[in-house]
């Protein structure tokens, strides 16, 4: 699904800062398109807004090849969020009063969609009463608001006014265009990396799982609006915004978390679980001189996949398992999905050329009982949101 942002920039000396914001919310995926103020058009140009967005920049309600392109009205609604960054006192001031004398105030008039502020301006205005009345009553409203920070300003006074730095803003976006997506009102349970299994107090057995595709669906689901647990082995990843991350290291732990993170619309098995485990776990280190290590017994290891496929009680509407394999990839996965009973497996061929395992692109098929469906290869992070949307359009209408 697109995220698209109208990225309203006001006559404040932060407007550069919002061609960062710009940037990072395309990094983010999020397409944005800017409309300058007058006042903004005194610190950043259209030509560098439109340059960082790929998008036309609008600059004047009277503009009338603007309007021609896309009326004020269309251009109002056709953003999922509208975004003021600078929101300055005057523009917070026109909106809160209902006032709309140019396209930035018109749009703010006119848009059904939410709207997120980031506000800056001096401190003494940010504390005046007027912007206090102003940002009260916008909040009555609905509107959302990040920031100001506290600090140096460019006036050379101290406090609050400063407006929020940019990743900031785009956090608050993220959360603002999570809130209603195609997920929201569902529970996503996800697994994620490896899992290590101990020897004894400093050695473990363990496989080559980054947890990068679980930790990608993760925030896939999220970005759809889903609460989302992820369940996640030993991995060096940063946990994801807005996810619950219950970080375990052996499959027993996985499957404890798993268990009692249930009810969940949506488990979707993504860990490289270890099927055996040592069968002695000694306290001790184990030492050269007393024999040493010459064989490992194992003992095999709970299913997790299978356990909450068939779970009595709490099994998820949705059950979705991963098959890495090497050879007949189709022919294993197909008789993984039969033997654990999930609804869809996520085959994908891991064999030591393709790079998949520990990389950053995977090429996957889903199998699910009538059928499959081969995906070309694409980054992780486009499979898992192609994945999410997929999951949505599954899932039966919320009551
Ligand atoms: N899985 C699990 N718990 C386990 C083993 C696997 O939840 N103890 C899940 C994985 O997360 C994955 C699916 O089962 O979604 C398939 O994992 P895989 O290791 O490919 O399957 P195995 O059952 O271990 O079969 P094999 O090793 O024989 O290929």
């Amino acid at each position: 699904m697109s995220r698209s942002v109208l990225l309203l920039i006001g006559g404040g000396i932060a407007a550069y800062k919002s061609l960062l914001l710009a940037r990072e919310l395309k990094k983010r995926g999020v397409s944005v398109t800017g409309v300058l103020t007058r006042g903004g058009a005194e610190f950043i140009t259209p030509l560098s807004v439109a340059g960082l967005t790929g998008n036309q920049c609008f600059t004047d309600l009277f503009d009338l090849k603007d309007e021609a392109e896309m009326g004020h009205i269309e251009l109002s609604r056709a953003a999922d969020l509208v975004v003021a960054a600078p929101a300055t006192a005057n523009l917070l001031g026109k909106a809160a009063n209902g006032l709309a004398d140019d396209l930035a105030s018109t749009v703010l008039m006119a848009t059904d969609k939410r709207v997120l502020f980031a506000p800056a301006m001096n401190v003494r205005m940010w504390e005046h009463p007027a912007t206090r009345r102003n940002v009260s009553r916008l909040r009555e409203d609905g509107a959302l608001f990040v920031g100001p920070d506290e600090g140096e300003m460019a006036c050379g006074e101290y406090g609050p006014g400063r407006m929020a730095e940019p990743e900031a803003i785009a956090d608050a976006v993220e959360d603002a265009l999570s809130g209603d997506g195609a997920l929201s009102g569902r529970h996503v349970l996800v697994t994620a990396g490896p899992t290590h299994e101990p020897l004894d107090p400093v050695r473990y057995v363990a496989n080559r799982s980054s947890g990068k595709q679980g930790y990608a669906i993760a925030r896939a689901c999220r970005a759809l609006g889903a609460r989302v647990t992820l369940v996640s082995g030993p991995v060096s990843l940063p946990s994801p915004r807005g996810v619950e991350v219950v970080r375990v290291e052996t499959a027993r732990d996985m499957l404890a978390a798993c268990e009692a993170a249930l009810p969940a619309d949506v488990f979707v098995a993504c860990a490289a679980v270890a099927d055996y485990r040592p069968a002695v776990e000694t306290t001790h280190k184990v030492k050269k001189e007393r024999g040493g290590l010459t064989a490992i017994d194992l003992t095999e290891n709970p299913d997790i996949l299978a356990i909450i496929a068939q779970h009595e009680t709490q099994r998820p509407q949705l059950v979705i398992g991963f098959a890495a394999e090497t050879d007949d990839v189709i022919g294993h996965a197909e008789a993984k999905r039969a033997r654990k009973q999930c609804d869809w497996i996520v085959a994908n061929d891991v064999s030591p050329g393709t790079g998949i395992m520990g990389g950053d692109r995977n090429a996957v098929t889903i199998i699910n009982g009538n059928g499959e469906e081969a995906w070309e290869d694409m980054p992780k992070s486009d499979v898992s949101s192609r994945l999410a949307r997929k999951i949505a359009e599954a899932l039966p209408p919320r009551p």
